[in-house]
């Protein structure tokens, strides 16, 4: 008999995994506790943006002509105590308001929920961005709550998937780390991810605490790869050195390598900026604050630049924004994305009207949710319209619509033909022969 599964929390993360099981063949139940969701889903639509996720739930929600029926939605827990035998937590650990540290309230109400519905053998799989220990207490709390007792087991296996390409990495994904304490569960999650494996993911297996590090730590490298090269643009800019070349030629470097080396004005998002701070709050609790004191840094670099880009806007306008009108080219905190979650785009357009300028911003996905958290900014309907009589262009989301702008089309409608890159994206040479001011973090203004 082919396991059944369930996927509670249906968010970002619990919406794809759940998707994705029922494509590896498997019977699958998602629970959300908001109403909205499961209605939205059971519709086989997405509350997101997510390239290839809605085509994926079509391809599998029950009811849906021509799906394959597998995957359906509930409200109930009772229904998905019956129906699992496993059970994968997929709620969100948002940043706890006024501090660094995670906000479980959502992983423990889930366990709360699921662990009295358990009457028979299970294996409950935690998902969620956690602070190292966790697995651990639920593992504690799982076995108190639980009536089938021993029988209903816990295993910690976190997940790496980006945003924008969430659907492919969680279908092949680069590893697969299942924290484990006993061979039933390891052998339990082999077989649910029989599928990859035999594609050639590695399958890491672990204890709880390792398994929860490797995600905190994940996040917490790329995080400071970007801080590094954003740290050598501030060196660049003061020795009017260039970061791009410089990138690329450590890049080349294959101890090094040439990702996340692309500096601008930083990471944001749901994840990288909570997760670090996180991170350092549970060392803390752990004593073991001083081996992280540099993420503080990290953290510092990357806020810094979203400052920096003010000044250098402000600087570009002539010493301040009253009366300028300011183009702001992206919304999201990254392309292929609607997530303006700590967004550095909107950070920054924010700072620029709270500042006295008259911000015009569009994004190509990002729109709704960008109104929805600074409905005080202006928003225009295509990039054009937000160029209309601007003084300066701002370039803040790396989107490829941006990248292939005609710059002599948008340079009719400008006020001043003055673009200032946040990320590095745009080809300066194009920009430049099209009559443009062309200026970005890091690199010699020409
Ligand atoms: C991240 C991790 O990559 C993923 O493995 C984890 O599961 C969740 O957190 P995501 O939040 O989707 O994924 O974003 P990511 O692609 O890592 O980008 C984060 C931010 O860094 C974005 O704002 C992006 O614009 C920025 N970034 C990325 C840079 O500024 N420079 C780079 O070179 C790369």
């Amino acid at each position: 008999m082919a396991l059944k599964i369930t996927v509670i929390g249906t968010g970002y993360l619990g919406a794809t995994h759940a998707a994705a099981m029922a494509e590896l063949g498997f019977d699958v139940l998602g629970l959300d506790v908001v109403p909205e969701k499961i209605e939205m889903l059971s519709a086989g639509k997405v509350p997101m943006y997510e390239p290839g996720l809605e085509a994926l739930l079509r391809k599998h929600v029950a009811g849906i002509e021509g799906s394959s029926g597998r995957l359906r939605f509930t409200m109930s827990w009772e229904e998905v105590g019956d129906f699992g035998d496993v059970h994968f937590v997929c709620v969100n650990t948002p940043q706890k308001q006024g501090e660094y540290a995670c906000d479980m309230s959502y992983v423990d109400a889930a366990f709360e929920s699921l662990a009295p519905q358990l009457r028979r053998a299970a294996l409950v799989v935690g998902k969620s961005t956690v602070p190292v220990g966790s697995a651990a207490r639920l593992a504690t709390r799982l076995a108190e709550l639980a009536p089938a007792g021993a029988a209903a087991e816990l295993a910690w296996n976190p997940e790496f998937l980006r945003e924008g390409f969430a659907v492919q990495d969680t279908l092949h994904p680069d590893r697969i780390v299942v924290g484990t304490e006993s061979e039933r569960a390891e052998k339990l999650l082999r077989e649910v991810y029989a599928t990859p494996v035999g594609e050639g993911s590695p399958f890491v297996v672990t204890d709880f605490p390792t398994a929860e590090l490797v995600k905190t730590s994940a996040n917490s490298f790329l995080a400071t790869k970007i801080s590094f090269i954003n740290a050598m643009a501030e060196v660049c800019e003061a020795a009017d050195g260039d970061v791009v070349k410089l990138a690329e030629a450590i890049g080349y470097d294959e101890r090094i390598g040439s990702k996340f080396l692309r500096a601008g004005i930083g990471f944001g998002g749901g994840c990288l900026p909570k997760d670090i701070r996180a991170f350092m709050a549970r060392a803390g609790e752990l004593g073991a604050d001083q081996a992280l004191t540099f993420l503080r840094e990290v953290d510092s670099i990357n806020m810094r630049r979203r400052g920096h880009m003010v000044e250098l806007a402000r600087d570009a306008v002539g010493g301040g924004f009253l009366g300028k009108r300011v183009a702001v080219l992206g919304a999201t905190f990254k392309p292929d994305s609607d997530d303006v979650r700590d967004s550095p785009a909107l950070n920054v357009a924010g700072q620029i009207h709270l500042q006295g300028g008259q911000v015009m911003v569009y994004d190509p996905k990002g729109m709704d949710n960008a109104r929805r958290l600074f409905p005080t900014l202006g928003y225009a309907d295509t990039a054009l319209d937000a160029a209309r009589g601007a003084d300066v262009v701002l370039h803040l989301t790396e989107w490829r619509e941006f990248r292939e702008l005609d710059p002599a089309e948008l340079g009719e409608v400008v006020a001043e033909r003055l673009v200032l890159d946040g990320r590095n994206a745009l080809d300066p040479l194009r920009w430049r022969e099209a009559g443009w001011t062309y200026r970005a973090m890091g690199r010699p203004r020409a």
